[in-house]
């Protein structure tokens, strides 16, 4: 008999199902009352000795107490042992204080999580001036897989599409995908001056011109960073574009609005639900927690 189940909130009960399936282990869903007052009552069932917590962190103000609630609650009914499954890790970009006075919050996260879980797995976090996971939640067992592989396979290669990455930091990602199918890659640079209101410049944009190209990042959140490389890749000739990101937080308006910038299609992975979560994680994920052990305890 397994020692290990998955545990989930119901907005990601359709992932972590999959996930479940993948690892052939039973799910349960965490039960939330919502009180009048907006406080949060949360109920599990008893657990095994390891419990798995999947939830994603889209959307975290709203969905943090309550994943710490439910924390707390596996350890006081069974789990000796609770591992967070957060395909997407909020609070990662401001890993520094840009202005003063800005609370620093990656480390202000990452402590808290660390004081609640024994080991985390996400997918693609957010990581810049910070390297490793480990630097964010010292003592506990971090993991950071990547969806390259499976962004890769995603592309259609038959006619040597461009990757473009529209800032520095998308480059890691970018390099990524493209390494695979041994596809060109084009890197700009990123100037933001609010959140919706980004300037890039892609230098040597004329080698897009005629070329399906496929935009890729790692997040897509107001969705202005893709919108403006691919209005200017539209300006220089492009044929066709198309976007790719492991993560996509971006509202229907704002997908709306990308689509109106010249993208033709917008594909994520399933860390964050939604209209353009078409490709999977749960198999790189649940490959990852076996190689790990983390079911044997
Ligand atoms: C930031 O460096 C990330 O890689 C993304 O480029 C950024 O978060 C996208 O944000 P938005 O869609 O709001 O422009």
């Amino acid at each position: 008999m397994s020692k290990a189940a998955l545990f989930c909130f119901t907005e990601s009960a359709p992932q972590a199902r999959h996930l479940a399936n993948e690892l052939s282990i039973d799910l349960h869903q965490v039960a939330v009352h919502g009180f009048p007052d907006g406080e949060s009552l949360v109920r599990v069932d008893p657990a095994l000795p390891i419990a798995l917590l999947y939830r994603s962190l889209d959307n975290p103000n709203a969905k943090l107490i309550e994943l710490l609630l439910a924390a707390a609650a596996l350890r006081e009914n069974g789990a000796e042992r609770v591992i967070l499954v957060a395909p997407y890790l909020a609070y990662m970009r401001q890993d520094t204080a840009f202005h003063p006075g800005e609370a620093i919050s990656q480390r202000v996260i990452g402590r808290l999580l660390v004081d609640h879980f024994d080991a985390l797995l996400t997918v693609d976090p957010h990581l810049h001036r910070t390297h490793t996971l480990d630097e964010i939640m010292p003592g506990i067992e971090t993991v950071a897989v990547t969806a390259a592989p499976v962004l890769s396979t995603a592309i259609d290669v038959t006619d040597k599409p461009l990757l473009v990455g529209p800032d520095a930091e998308s480059r890691q990602w970018v390099e990524g995908i493209a390494a695979p199918a041994g596809l060109e890659v084009l890197i700009g640079t990123k100037h933001r001056n609010g959140d919706r209101d980004v300037a890039i410049h892609i230098c040597d944009i004329a080698r897009a011109s005629g070329r399906h190209v496929v935009l890729v990042d790692d997040v897509i959140s107001s969705g202005e960073t893709m919108a403006e490389a691919a209005r200017q890749l539209r300006e220089a000739g492009a044929a066709r574009i198309e976007a790719l990101a492991t993560h996509c937080l971006a509202s229907q308006p704002s997908l709306a609005a990308l689509r109106v910038a010249g993208v033709e299609r917008i594909r994520s992975t399933d860390t964050v639900a939604g209209l353009s979560a078409v490709i999977t994680v749960a198999p790189l994920i649940a490959a990852e927690i076996r190689r790990r052990g983390w079911l044997k305890g």
